[in-house]
C-alpha cells in the first residue's frame, strides 16, 4: 500500500541507522520517518527516544523547516507500542517509573513545539504509539481497514505511560477515554474520525501530500476543517463538572470491581491516574501515572499477562515439529468437513472465514442445511456488528458447499471429522476419506478417543491426526493437535500452519486419554463433583473458582458443555488414570436423572423457556448420596480440592510428554478452559506458590482422599531442587 510518499523525499538531514528514524526535508517541510530495521512493526525502546530528542531539536532550530510530519516507513502499521521485551527486564518500580516519565518528558516536548507537528497515520497506532500521535498538533488518518488506534496496556496489565491517560480524555472526552483505556479496544479510523480523536480521514494514496498542506496551514497558523465530533447532552452534564466526572469516575471503578474481581490492578489505577489528572492537572496526573506504571511493570499480574502474550507469540513461530525435524506444510485450498452438527458447522465458519473452500458432508439434507443456516448465523452476527460487509457476507457464504455423499472431497487437502463421538463411525468415515481421497490429511475432532484408536483403520496412518476445537469454535482461541507416533512431520507441519491461518493458538500434544486440555479438566470438574457428594452446595462450588477467576464454575461448565457429553468421557478417563478420575456419584445420577444442560433447559441449573438461567434445581440435591443434607466449606478449601488437582494434573501431562513444555501447558489451560489469565497458567501459578508448598498441601488431602492427591513425580522433584517450570 502506497501512502503517496513523494518520489524525492527531499534532503535527508538525519538517519540513524541503528534505530531506523530519520529526517528529511523537502520545500520547508520535514518528514520524520520511523522504519525499524529487522522487525515488522515499529515499537517503541529507549534507543529511539534520544533519536527523537534529537530530531525534535533540530527541527526546532532548522529556520529553513517550518513543520514535519511523522510517518511510519512500514507497509500496513504505524507505531505498535512499546518493546514489551525491553519493559520485560525491568526489575524495580523505580526503574518502571523512570521508563514511563522518559517517555513523557519526550512526549511533552513534541506537544510543546511551536511549529507544527502532523500524525500521518496509515496502520495500526498502538500504545505507545498513539500516545505519540495524542502529542502531535494535528491527526491524520488513512481510511482503511488495517488502520486501528488503541491504548492495549491494561491488556498486558499495564496503563499507557507515555501521557495517555491525560491526552486521550482531553481530546475524546472522559467517557469515551476510560472506555478506551479500560478495555483497551481497537479503534477503527473512521470511528476515530468520529469520536475526534483524529482529525482528518483520507485515502492512502493522498495521506502524505495532505499530511504536507496540513503543516503548512498550520505554520501559517490558518483555521483548520472544524472537527467532526459533537457532544452530546451525557456527556457534556457529566464531564463539565468535577460532581458529574465524580460519578463517571465511580461508575467506571464499580464496572471495572464487578468485570475482574479486583485481580486486575491496572485497570483501576488507570482511573487513579485520570481522576488525578482532572483534579489536580495534568502535570499531577502524569506523575501519578509514571508511579502507577512503575508499580504495575513489576507486579506479578502484569508479568503473566506478558508472559501469555510471548507465548502466544512464539507459538505463532512454531512448526511443531521436534527440534531437528522439517517439513514444508501444505497449503490446504479445499477443507471437507465430515458432520454438520455442532462442531462441524463451526469449524466450516472460521474455515470459509479464512477464504478455505468448505465441502460439509452429514448424512442428510436436512443435516447439511441446519449446518449450513449455523454458518451464515455466526457471519450474519458479524455484519449486524459492522466487523464485515453483506456483500463479504454472501461471499463468504458462497464458499460453503454442501452434500450427503463424497462429491467435490476427491481434491480436498484436508478433511476432518465431527461426527458422533463412537470409534466405529470415525472408522467408517476414515475409510471412506481415503477411499475417495486418498492424498487428504484425515483430521478427527474427537475430544476424548485416542488418536491411534482412529488411525488403527487407516490406510495411510500418517495421514491422520487430531485437530481439537472447543466450542464455540468461532470464539473460542485454542486448537490441539494430537499427533501419532505414525503422524508424519507434513501431516503436523500442515495442520498446525492450518490452524494458525484459522486464526487459532495452536498447541501440539501427544496422543493419549483426553490428550492435555480434558485430561486436566476432568480430575477438576470430578472433584467438583465430589464436593457435591459430600453435600457442599452448587453455587458454593461455582462461586468459589470464580473468586478464583475462572469464568463460570465448573458445575455451570457442565450444564454449557452438556451434561451427556461430560458423561461419556468420565468412564474413559477412569478406565485410563483411576481414582482421580473417577466420575463423582452425584454427576452420574444427574446424568441418569435425563438432565441434560442448558440445551435440555434441565441440568444442575433450572432455564426458563427461553433458555435463561433461573437458580439451581433443587431437585439434584436429592441425587447426593448426602441425600441432601448440606455442609458448609470454605472457599479456600473449595478452591484447593479443585484447583490443586488440575495442576497436579497438569505435572503428570508434562512429565509424559503430552504436553512438550510448561508455556504449552499455561497456554493450553487459558485459552482452552479459562484458567485465570492473571495467574498466568498452571506452570505459572505453580511456580509463583512454590513447589513445596503445594506438595505439602497436596499430601494434606492424599491423607484426606486416598488415591486422589498423590504428588507428581517432577512436582515433588521440583519442591526438592528447588527448580522452577519457568525460569
Ligand atoms: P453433533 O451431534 O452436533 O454433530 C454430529 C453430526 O455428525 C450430526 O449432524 C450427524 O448427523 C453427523 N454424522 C454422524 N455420522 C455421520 C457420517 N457418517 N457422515 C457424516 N455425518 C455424520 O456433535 P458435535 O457436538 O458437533 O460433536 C462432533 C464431534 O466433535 C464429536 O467427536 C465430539 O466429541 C467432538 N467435540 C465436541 C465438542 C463439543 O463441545 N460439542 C468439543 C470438542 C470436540
Amino acid at each position: 500500500m502506497t501512502t503517496g510518499a513523494r518520489e524525492s523525499p527531499g534532503v535527508v538531514l538525519m538517519e540513524d541507522a541503528a534505530t531506523g528514524v530519520s529526517l528529511s526535508v523537502h520545500d520547508g517541510v520535514a518528514t520524520v520517518c520511523y522504519h525499524q530495521p529487522h522487525s515488522p512493526v515499529n515499537t517503541l525502546n529507549t534507543r529511539v527516544g534520544p533519536i527523537f530528542e534529537q530530531i525534535f531539536a533540530r527541527i526546532e532550530q532548522d529556520a529553513s523547516i517550518v513543520g514535519a510530519m511523522l510517518v511510519s516507513g512500514k507497509s500496513d502499521t504505524w507505531i505498535a507500542g512499546a518493546d514489551i521485551e525491553e519493559l520485560r527486564r525491568v526489575t524495580t518500580s523505580a526503574e518502571g517509573e523512570a521508563l514511563s516519565r522518559g517517555g513523557q518528558l519526550l512526549l511533552n516536548r513534541l506537544a510543546a513545539m511551536p511549529k507544527p507537528v502532523v500524525a500521518a497515520i496509515h496502520g495500526a497506532a498502538l500504545g505507545g504509539g498513539l500516545e505519540i500521535a495524542l502529542a502531535c498538533r494535528y491527526r491524520i488518518a488513512t481510511d482503511h481497514p488495517k488502520t486501528v488506534l488503541a491504548l492495549p496496556e491494561v491488556q498486558l496489565g499495564l496503563l499507557p505511560g507515555a501521557g495517555g491517560t491525560q491526552r486521550l480524555p482531553r481530546t475524546v472526552g472522559l467517557q469515551a477515554a476510560l472506555d478506551m483505556i479500560l478495555t483497551g479496544k481497537n479503534i477503527r479510523a473512521k470511528k476515530a474520525w468520529q469520536m475526534g480523536l483524529v482529525h482528518e480521514l483520507v485515502h492512502p494514496s493522498i495521506l502524505h501530500d495532505v499530511a504536507v498542506r496540513r503543516v503548512r496551514a498550520l505554520a501559517r497558523g490558518d483555521a483548520m476543517p472544524a472537527r467532526a465530533r459533537t457532544r452530546g447532552a451525557r456527556e457534556v452534564l457529566l464531564e463539565d463538572n468535577a460532581l458529574g466526572r465524580q460519578v463517571v469516575f465511580h461508575q467506571a471503578r464499580e464496572a471495572v470491581l464487578k468485570k475482574t474481581r479486583g485481580q486486575y490492578p491496572a485497570p483501576l489505577a488507570a482511573i487513579d491516574a485520570m481522576r488525578v489528572g482532572y483534579r489536580h492537572g495534568e502535570e499531577a496526573g502524569l506523575r501519578e501515572e509514571a508511579r502507577r506504571f512503575g508499580e504495575l511493570a513489576i507486579s506479578e499480574v502484569c508479568r503473566a499477562l506478558v508472559s501469555i502474550f510471548f507465548a502466544t507469540t512464539a507459538l505463532k513461530k512454531d512448526s511443531g515439529l521436534a527440534p531437528g525435524v522439517a517439513a514444508e506444510p501444505v497449503r490446504v485450498h479445499k477443507l471437507g468437513v465430515l458432520g454438520a452438527g455442532f462442531m462441524g458447522a463451526g469449524i466450516a465458519t472460521v474455515a470459509v472465514q479464512a477464504g478455505t473452500v468448505v465441502r460439509l458432508k452429514d448424512s442428510s439434507l436436512d443435516r447439511v442445511a441446519a449446518g449450513w443456516r449455523a454458518v451464515r448465523d455466526v457471519l450474519r452476527e458479524r455484519v449486524k456488528r459492522r466487523q464485515i460487509t453483506r456483500l463479504q457476507m454472501d461471499d463468504t457464504l458462497s464458499l460453503v458447499g454442501g452434500t450427503i455423499d463424497y462429491s467435490g472431497f476427491t481434491n480436498a487437502d484436508l478433511v476432518i471429522e465431527a461426527v458422533f463421538e463412537e470409534l466405529e463411525v470415525k472408522h467408517a468415515v476414515l475409510r471412506e476419506v481415503q477411499a475417495v481421497a486418498p492424498r487428504a490429511i484425515f483430521a478427527s475432532n474427537t475430544s476424548t478417543i485416542p488418536i491411534r484408536d482412529i488411525a488403527a483403520a487407516a490406510v495411510h496412518a500418517d495421514q491422520v491426526v487430531g485437530m481439537h476445537f472447543f466450542s464455540p469454535v468461532h470464539r473460542m482461541p485454542l486448537l490441539e493437535v494430537i499427533v501419532t507416533p505414525e503422524t508424519s512431520a507434513q501431516t503436523t507441519a500442515t495442520v498446525v500452519a492450518y490452524g494458525r491461518q484459522l486464526g487459532k493458538t495452536v498447541i501440539v500434544v501427544r496422543d493419549g486419554p483426553g490428550f492435555y486440555v480434558n485430561r486436566i479438566l476432568a480430575p477438576y470438574i470430578n472433584e467438583s463433583g465430589k464436593l457435591l457428594d459430600d453435600g457442599v452446595s452448587i453455587e458454593a462450588i461455582d462461586e468459589a473458582l470464580v473468586s478464583f477467576g475462572f469464568p463460570v464454575g465448573p458445575i455451570t461448565l457442565l450444564d454449557e458443555v452438556g451434561l451427556d457429553i461430560a458423561g461419556k468421557s468420565g468412564p474413559i478417563m477412569a478406565a485410563a488414570f483411576g481414582e482421580r478420575m473417577r466420575p463423582s456419584v452425584t454427576l452420574q445420577r444427574v446424568i441418569e436423572s435425563g438432565r441434560l444442560g442448558r440445551k435440555a433447559k434441565r441440568g444442575f441449573y433450572r432455564y426458563n423457556e427461553q433458555g435463561k438461567r433461573a437458580g439451581v434445581d433443587q431437585g439434584v440435591y436429592a441425587l447426593t448420596p448426602a441425600s441432601g443434607a448440606r455442609i458448609a466449606v470454605t472457599v479456600e478449601e473449595i478452591q484447593r480440592r479443585t484447583v490443586l488437582t488440575m495442576l497436579n494434573e497438569a505435572v503428570r501431562c508434562l512429565e509424559d510428554g503430552i504436553i512438550r513444555s510448561p508455556r504449552d501447558g499455561d497456554i493450553g489451560a487459558v485459552f482452552g478452559i479459562g484458567f485465570p489469565p492473571f495467574r498466568g497458567g498452571p506452570f505459572r501459578f505453580l511456580d509463583a506458590l512454590g513447589a513445596a508448598t503445594v506438595v505439602t498441601q497436596l499430601e494434606e488431602l492424599e491423607a484426606r482422599f486416598p488415591g486422589r492427591y498423590e504428588p507428581a513425580t517432577l512436582l515433588r522433584a521440583n519442591a526438592a531442587s528447588g527448580e522452577r517450570f519457568h525460569a
